[in-house]
């Protein structure tokens, strides 16, 4: 019996199976593409040049988030500790704790040379958006509000999305993430009884006529 079709769907069928292949192949690759933490940011908690956590020095043993990012209070910028900072206890000549811990190596090294530790940086908006720390600390906006749980966290990681929509969402109506300007590092902070945060922000949004920028000149100068 001749095969009247044998050839030709042969051919189809063979077609058919590459173009899955290929279709299935662009699909897992943009897959990954789009769930590389990279791209999606939220999640992103590259490897440190020395394991630091969180949740040891600002939750266990309570150290306030200024101690080691003094400038968010007064600048745009938080900064990154230099090693003198860790060498206040790490210091194997003086306070001593793990001085000579093979993690807090490039501590130490970093102390000796001058040369800072290349930490990497995990939050980072472009440069065409303007974004100032200090502005948003002393009107009552805590840490938490756009870092998430730092004190709870062994590694950071990128809690928030950090883009312009979840930028504007808070402008529009930011009495939810008000709370009193000592307080702001604290992340265990919870509203007194009987007040719930929304009416605690308002209250301070009122004695500090607070009022987030929605023009794009605000943060696109
Ligand atoms: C003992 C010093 C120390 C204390 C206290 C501390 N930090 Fe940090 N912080 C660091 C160091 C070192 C890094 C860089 C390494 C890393 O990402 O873990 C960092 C990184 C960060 C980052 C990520 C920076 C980036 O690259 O985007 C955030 C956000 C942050 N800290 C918030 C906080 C908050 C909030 C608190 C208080 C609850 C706090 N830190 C307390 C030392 C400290
Ligand atoms: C106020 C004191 C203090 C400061 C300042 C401090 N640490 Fe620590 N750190 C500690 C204590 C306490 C421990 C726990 C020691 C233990 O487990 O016995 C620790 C543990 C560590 C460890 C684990 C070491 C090991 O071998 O287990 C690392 C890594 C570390 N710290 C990094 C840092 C870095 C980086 C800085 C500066 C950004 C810093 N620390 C600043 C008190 C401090
Ligand atoms: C209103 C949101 C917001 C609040 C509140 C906030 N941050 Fe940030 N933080 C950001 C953004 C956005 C970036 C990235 C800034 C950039 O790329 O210019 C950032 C970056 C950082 C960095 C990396 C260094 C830098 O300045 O770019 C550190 C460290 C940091 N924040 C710590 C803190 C600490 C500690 C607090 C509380 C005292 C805090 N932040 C409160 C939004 C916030
Ligand atoms: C959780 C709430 C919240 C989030 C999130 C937030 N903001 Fe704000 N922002 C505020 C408040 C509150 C003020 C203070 C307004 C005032 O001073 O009256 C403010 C003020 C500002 C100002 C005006 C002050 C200045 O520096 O000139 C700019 C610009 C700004 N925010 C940019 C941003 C950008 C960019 C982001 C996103 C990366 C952001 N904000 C995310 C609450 C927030
Ligand atoms: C509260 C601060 C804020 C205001 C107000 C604001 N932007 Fe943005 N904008 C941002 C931030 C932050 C980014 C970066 C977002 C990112 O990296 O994902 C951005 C990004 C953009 C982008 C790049 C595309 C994108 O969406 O990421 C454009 C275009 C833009 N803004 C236009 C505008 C225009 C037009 C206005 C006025 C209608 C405006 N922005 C108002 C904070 C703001």
């Amino acid at each position: 019996m001749p095969a009247i079709f044998a050839r030709s769907a042969d051919a189809v069928v063979r077609q058919a199976a590459v173009g899955v292949v290929v279709a299935v192949g662009l699909l897992v690759v943009g897959w990954y593409y789009y769930a590389l933490p990279s791209y999606t940011r939220v999640g992103y908690a590259p490897e440190q040049p020395v394991p630091f956590s969180h949740e040891l020095h600002a939750g266990k043993l309570g150290m306030d988030c200024a101690y080691c990012h003094q400038s968010v209070y007064e600048s745009p910028h938080a900064t990154v500790p230099t090693a003198r900072v860790c060498m206040n206890c790490h210091n194997p000549k003086m306070a001593n704790v793990k001085g000579n811990s093979p993690l807090l190596a490039p501590i130490r090294t970093s102390y000796d040379t001058g040369q800072p530790v290349e930490w990497k940086r995990i939050h980072k908006l472009p440069e065409y958006a303007y974004f100032n720390h200090a502005v948003h600390v002393n009107k009552g906006v805590s840490c938490i509000s756009c870092h998430g749980p730092i004190n709870e966290m062994k590694v950071v990681y990128h809690h928030q999305p950090l883009t312009m929509g979840w930028c504007l969402k808070c402008h529009t109506d930011p009495h939810e993430h008000l709370r009193p300007v000592h307080e702001v590092t604290n992340l265990k902070w919870a509203p007194p009884d009987g007040k719930t945060a929304r009416e605690i922000g308002a209250s301070i949004a009122t004695d500090l006529q607070i009022k987030a920028p929605m023009n794009c000149q605000g943060c696109h100068r």
